[in-house]
């Protein structure tokens, strides 16, 4: 039985076919439409969500199965002081495979050193979010046509942004590829992923100005200033604005150049660029459900055994 904890627990050549899986999907969703009839997912959100917890049950209800599960720990057994380890030894009970974001970096682990049923971590604090990054990756891939070759700029909330965190984690494995972060002094990435780079030889860069680096990028990731991990609002509130891309900062961008959002956004992406075609932010929230759904389809060891047309 797999988990999925870490981007990295997948290999670059798993990845491979997870995003080859997708593809299909995308293509022919007709093909999966009844390939997890009488399974069930659990969502399981000790923290809020739309987009993740809202994208892996449609990925469930289009492959034909169900979901059960809650969005608010307030409404779980955790209001009564349940443990997360006692939480998924019923839930395990109950679905076939689970979702779990937590505010507690490593609680979806706990989760999968006690359940019976794969485990996906759906975010956990400040940590990881293996999932959006899958959704990252594949949005590359369809869109750039390769995972490789190019510079990417992260901006933002580098310092508490998991999907930052995830995202470089995974994109160290594929070839050629430079990093720019760009954030305030306050926000930079953590010690410990500028230390691996540091040990794998990745080049990169810290810039704080945005517009100075824009001529160079390929993919621009975005983030918002991650409000709920901050100490006190004073520095939220000075930070929060810090970065605005609008249409003068992507008139110096190359015309093909893409721009990413895990999303929610805030403020950091005027509105007024949405239209503009390298703005493929809502495009990656569509890939997100077709990764989640050849993702369930590979932890449930069901890929392969899709039912034809039926
Ligand atoms: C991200 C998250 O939860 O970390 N959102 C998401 O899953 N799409 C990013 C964020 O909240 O800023």
């Amino acid at each position: 039985m797999r988990h999925l904890m870490r981007p990295l627990d997948f290999s670059v050549e798993e990845l491979d076919k997870l995003f080859t899986l997708a593809e299909d999907i995308e293509k022919n969703p007709e093909k999966y439409a009844h390939a997890c009839e009488g399974k069930k997912l659990a969502t399981c959100f000790y923290e809020p969500s739309t987009r993740t917890r809202l994208s892996f049950e449609a990925a469930m209800l289009n492959l034909g199965g169900n979901v059960l599960g809650f969005s608010d720990a307030n409404s779980s057994s955790a209001a009564k002081g349940e443990s997360v380890s006692d939480t998924i030894r019923v839930i395990s009970c109950f679905a076939d495979i689970c979702a779990i974001r937590h505010p507690k970096e490593g609680a979806p682990m706990v989760a999968a050193s006690h359940s019976s049923i794969p485990v996906i971590n759906a975010g956990d604090g400040g940590h990881q979010h293996p999932t959006q990054t899958l959704t990252d990756l594949l949005t590359i891939r369809a869109i750039k046509g390769r995972l490789g070759n190019f510079t990417i700029g992260l901006c933002g909330d580098l310092k508490f942004g998991r999907t930052v965190h995830s995202l470089i984690n995974a994109l160290v494995r594929y070839e050629q590829i430079q990093f720019v972060f760009i954030s305030p002094e306050e926000l930079t990435v953590p010690d410990y992923i500028i230390e691996m780079l540091r040990e794998n030889n990745i080049p990169f860069r810290e810039v704080r100005k945005l517009e100075d680096i824009m001529p160079e990028l390929d993919i621009l990731y975005m983030t918002r200033v991650q409000k709920e991990r901050f100490f006190n609002e004073e520095d939220y509130v000075r930070l929060k604005d810090y970065y605005i891309l609008d249409r003068e900062k992507m008139n110096d961008a190359k015309p093909d150049m893409i721009v990413l959002h895990p999303l929610p956004r805030v403020n950091e992406i005027s509105v007024e660029i949405d239209n503009d075609p390298r703005a493929v932010y809502f495009r990656q929230v569509q890939y997100g459900v077709y990764v989640r759904m050849a993702l369930l389809l590979t932890l449930l060891e069901i890929e392969g055994k899709e039912k034809e047309n039926v």
